[in-house]
This record gives structure tokens, C-alpha cells and sequence, in this order.
């Protein structure tokens, strides 16, 4: 029986690269796309996520999201990173779905949903807050939240020195859902655990076309797409490649031993003067609160590539044929 998933995103070129994973993977069905501000602005990443539904041939509802953070104003764009147009300048045909409002259609499907629904938010958190504030019993009905976001330690900011950019974009919203997470850890529910996929492993997660080879053979539309914005995507750029981050948390829905994760109380930073947007993880239990998160600490790279290399090349000959 596949996962029913939510995908919250701000797409974006590594999006892109997730969602296409998602609808290539029979483990999950993805039962809605949510869009949020982050990478571009809303009036991209919606349509940008409608017009990947269409390309993909999802039928779920796409809905449309938060335009901006809760609260902090100071935030910009990635367009250094993903263009303008959140693609690398690659044009899909514009989608004539009708979006719906995000917040009330992720409550409906995790309401209506016979499973418990995973919700992989690989964005800011935004519309991810606005679920647990507005619809409550709904959020605590999730199954967990897999997050691309935050960091440790040994690898902690992409925006400044201690922040990542989806954290970043909105502190608020991410303490929004840690805060949520403790209250379950707290009162010994096992509802809506958290998993952080944060820059200390998607860093690694370096990804280049000859990492993809039969996908780059198969020549399709997700091939030609895929392999015009790699050479437009600028995250962490190596001779290794680009970081996938978005992938990796997708990966580890689709297979969790991908990464290893350890169980840990995580806060965010939400008012530092050099450190807000920080995630704070309590590797020594100095906070004395429970755990309410799974932190991933480490990546199985030749796994992480060889699964992109097989589902989205699989993916690509499907969508020649259709
Ligand atoms: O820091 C990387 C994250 O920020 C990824 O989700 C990327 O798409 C951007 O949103
Ligand atoms: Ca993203």
C-alpha cells in the first residue's frame, strides 16, 4: 500500500528534481502538492508546481500557499540560485488547473485520507505553521513531517553562517512546528514526529548528470528538463555536483534506511541577532525536554544517486510513452 504524501514546496530546481522522485516511486502516492514562498516568489512557485503536476501526470490537487513568512520581512528570493522563474529559465506550459487554498486542502486530504498522511515539506515552513495553528486536529493527525531544513553543527547555514535558507525564510514558522513536535513529545503522544533533513547531510548529497546516466540516455521530457536545470542550478556547486537537498528528504520517506537519523530535542532561533533561523539540536540533553525530533546525520550517497539514477530514468520512459 503506498504512503499518501503531501508535498509543501517552494519549487525550485531541487523541488523539482523531489517531486519528480516522488511521482516516479510506488512506495508513496502523492496526494497533493502544496506551494509556498521561498526559492521565488508565490507567483512562481504555484504555477510552477501546477504546471509539474501536469507534466508528471498527477491528479492530485495543487494548492496555493503562503506568499510570505509569518512574520519576518527582511527575507529575499534565491534567484542567485534557482533564476527568476524558479526553473533555471526552463519554460513547462502554463497549467490551467485552479489552485485551491493550501491550509484547508491539506487539512481535507489528511482528514479524508483512510491512511495517515506524510507531509514532506521541503520549503519554508510556512504553510506547514499555518496548518498546525489553523487545523490543529488535522496536524496532529499527520503520520510525521519530513523537513528539508535546518542543519547541525558540523554544517548549519546556506543564508549566514548559523541558518538555512528554508529556516531561514521564516525562523517563526519552523519554531511553530518544533514547538508542536515538543508538546507531542511532552505529553507521550506519538503523533506528528518530526524529521529534519538539514544541510549537515544534503551537503553531501552532491548530484551531477554523470551520476544520472540513464536518465541522461533516456532523453525524455523529464531528462530534458532535469538536465537543462542542472546546468542552471547553483547550490553548492562541485565537480562532485549540485546538492540535491529537497531529494534526499524525499529519498528518505521512499527508503529511510538512506539515512541515519538520531533522536534529539531540536529548537529553533527565532529572535538572534546573528543567529536567528539557527536549529538548535540538543545532541547532550542539556535542555532536559524529550526528544521531538529524528535528525539525519548521515547519507548513503551511492544509494541516494543510484536511486535517482533508476526512478527518474523510469519516470522519463513513461512519460515518453504517454
Ligand atoms: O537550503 C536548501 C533549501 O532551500 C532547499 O529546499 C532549496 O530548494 C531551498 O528551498
Ligand atoms: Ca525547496
Amino acid at each position: 500500500m503506498p504512503r499518501p504524501i503531501i508535498i509543501d514546496t517552494d519549487p525550485g530546481i531541487d523541488d523539482a528534481l523531489a517531486i519528480m522522485l516522488a511521482a516516479a516511486s510506488p512506495e508513496v502516492e502523492v496526494i497533493g502538492i502544496t506551494a509556498v514562498a521561498g526559492n521565488v516568489g508565490l507567483e512562481k512557485t504555484a504555477p510552477n508546481a501546477a504546471a509539474l503536476a501536469d507534466l508528471l501526470r498527477l491528479e492530485c490537487p495543487v494548492g496555493r500557499g503562503a506568499a510570505g513568512p509569518l512574520w519576518r520581512r527582511d527575507t529575499k528570493p534565491a534567484w542567485d540560485v534557482h533564476g527568476e522563474d524558479g526553473f533555471g529559465g526552463y519554460a513547462l506550459p502554463v497549467s490551467g488547473r485552479e489552485l485551491e487554498a493550501a491550509l484547508p486542502l491539506m487539512a481535507r486530504l489528511i482528514e479524508e485520507s483512510p491512511e495517515p498522511v506524510t507531509v514532506v515539506a521541503i520549503g519554508p515552513l510556512t504553510n506547514v505553521a499555518g496548518l498546525i495553528t489553523h487545523y490543529p486536529e488535522a496536524a496532529r493527525k499527520v503520520e510525521r513531517f519530513v523537513i528539508m531544513g535546518g542543519g547541525t553543527l558540523d554544517r548549519l547555514g546556506n543564508m549566514t553562517p548559523a541558518a538555512e535558507f528554508n529556516i531561514y525564510y521564516d525562523p517563526d514558522a519552523a519554531a511553530v512546528l518544533f514547538d508542536f513536535a515538543a508538546q507531542q513529545a511532552a505529553d507521550g503522544r506519538a503523533h506528528a514526529p518530526v524529521t529534519m533533513v538539514g544541510l549537515n547531510v544534503t551537503e553531501r548529497a552532491l548530484v551531477g548528470l554523470q551520476h544520472l546516466p540513464d536518465l541522461v540516455a533516456s532523453g525524455g521530457p523529464a531528462a530534458k528538463m532535469i538536465t537543462h536545470m542542472m546546468g542552471n542550478y547553483h547550490s553548492e556547486p562541485s565537480a562532485d555536483g549540485m546538492a540535491q537537498h529537497d531529494s534526499v528528504a524525499l529519498a528518505a520517506v521512499l527508503d529511510p534506511a538512506i539515512i541515519e537519523t538520531g533522536h534529539h530535542h531540536v529548537d529553533v532561533e527565532n529572535t538572534g541577532r546573528l543567529t536567528s533561523g539557527m536549529t538548535v539540536v540538543d545532541f547532550a540533553g542539556y535542555s532536559g525536554l524529550k526528544p521531538n525530533c529524528d535528525v539525519a546525520l548521515a547519507v548513503d550517497l551511492p544509494r541516494f544517486r543510484d536511486l535517482l539514477n533508476t526512478r527518474l530514468s523510469a519516470l522519463d520512459a513513461r512519460l515518453k510513452e504517454a
